[in-house]
């Protein structure tokens, strides 16, 4: 199969690449290869910041600059970090510059039924959606936004431990580039020293007996400033302050999280959840603590035992013990 590989060929884009250096760059540099006038650059540039959030400065005498350099996403140096069999397996790469939702764009597109392998990855999201319909901050340039779309021939009560399985991908990706020491939460949180550093939303459609369509976005906290920080309703961290995250190229981050993500997929048609039992307690950041889970005005108390082989979420309230599956559930540290 020969991957349909699309990105933006927009003006914008053009002085993004430009800019992306952080170094400054004359109203005259710019504006002779796009052909505009020093003053039309001026008033694009204006219009740019504001659109996609970015900070642009402008020196007098001297030109423009990016307050904060960027390594912008390039398909070729994404594909070099898959493998000949996840490159064999990817129908389509899509590569935007803005969009509402990566995860919402993939199920708006109108994709066969049995269409696979579709990546969608944006270096902005206007919209980005969280678990729960909590917003997911996704400023320019700087973080992973990530989604794929695959098919299954299962039926989508077969996939109730994916979430978790492409959790610890994600983790074993972060591990084998040099990123020690996150943490998993139930469902499919990813901690670092209880802050959260990365999230998957997954969005499950199929018949009853199968087939199904999967939808899995994957965000990533890179490198997020102060100001887009503070919107974060929870906890959080990002690569650039963690022990070994520092310097990842982007564009070889997440090559390496879609050869992750895409072996994952595979793996689990093959095999399903349960060879993953017992790894994913390793890396269960609550595992033998006391928890608390809420579903609605519900609250449910017990200590943390990992999970099954479903994916299930395992406690021990008063000696005995329940499990939990997903949907609206989250968990929480008891004061
Ligand atoms: C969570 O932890 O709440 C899940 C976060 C998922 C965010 C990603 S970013 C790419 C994809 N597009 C979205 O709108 N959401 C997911």
């Amino acid at each position: 199969m020969s991957m349909r590989i699309s990105t933006t060929s927009s003006l914008d884009y053009s002085l993004l690449r430009h800019l992306a250096d952080g170094e400054i760059h004359s109203g005259e540099q710019l504006a002779e290869p796009l052909g505009l006038t020093r003053a039309g650059i001026w008033k694009r540039l204006k219009d740019l910041a504001g659109r996609f959030d970015l900070q642009i400065e402008a020196l007098p005498a001297r030109g423009y600059r990016l307050r904060h350099s960027l390594e912008l996403l390039e398909p070729e140096r994404l594909l070099r970090a898959m493998s000949p069999a996840t490159l064999a397996s990817l129908s389509e790469l899509h590569l935007l510059l803005q969009v509402d939702s990566t995860n919402t764009w993939l199920g708006t597109q109108g994709y066969a039924a049995d269409t696979s392998g579709v990546v969608c990855l944006a270096e902005h999201q206007t919209a980005g959606r969280g678990r729960l319909g909590r917003r997911w901050i996704s400023p320019f340039g700087a973080n992973v936004y990530l989604s794929i779309l695959w098919h299954y021939d299962l039926p989508p009560v077969a996939l109730s431990g994916l979430s978790l399985a492409l959790g610890l991908a994600v983790i074993q990706s972060l591990e084998s580039l040099g990123v020690p020491g996150v943490g998993l939460k139930w469902p499919n949180d990813l901690l670092w020293q209880g802050r959260k550093i990365a999230g998957l939303l997954l969005e499950v459609k199929g018949e009853f007996a199968g087939p199904s369509r999967i939808i899995a976005g994957l965000g990533v906290n890179t490198r997020i400033d102060a100001a887009h920080g503070e919107a974060i309703e929870q906890a959080w961290v990002d690569l650039e302050h963690i022990p070994g995250g520092a310097g990842i190229a982007r564009n070889q981050l997440v090559g390496c999280l879609i050869e992750a993500l895409v072996t994952e997929f595979q793996r689990f048609a093959r095999e399903g959840f349960a060879p993953l039992v017992e790894v994913w307690r390793s890396h269960d950041a609550y595992l033998g603590q006391r928890v608390q889970l809420s579903r609605g005005e519900h609250l449910v108390e017990g200590i943390e035992q990992g999970v099954n082989e479903s994916g299930a979420l395992l406690l021990e309230c008063e000696g005995e013990r329940r499990s939990f599956v997903g949907g609206e559930l989250s968990l929480r540290k008891c004061p």
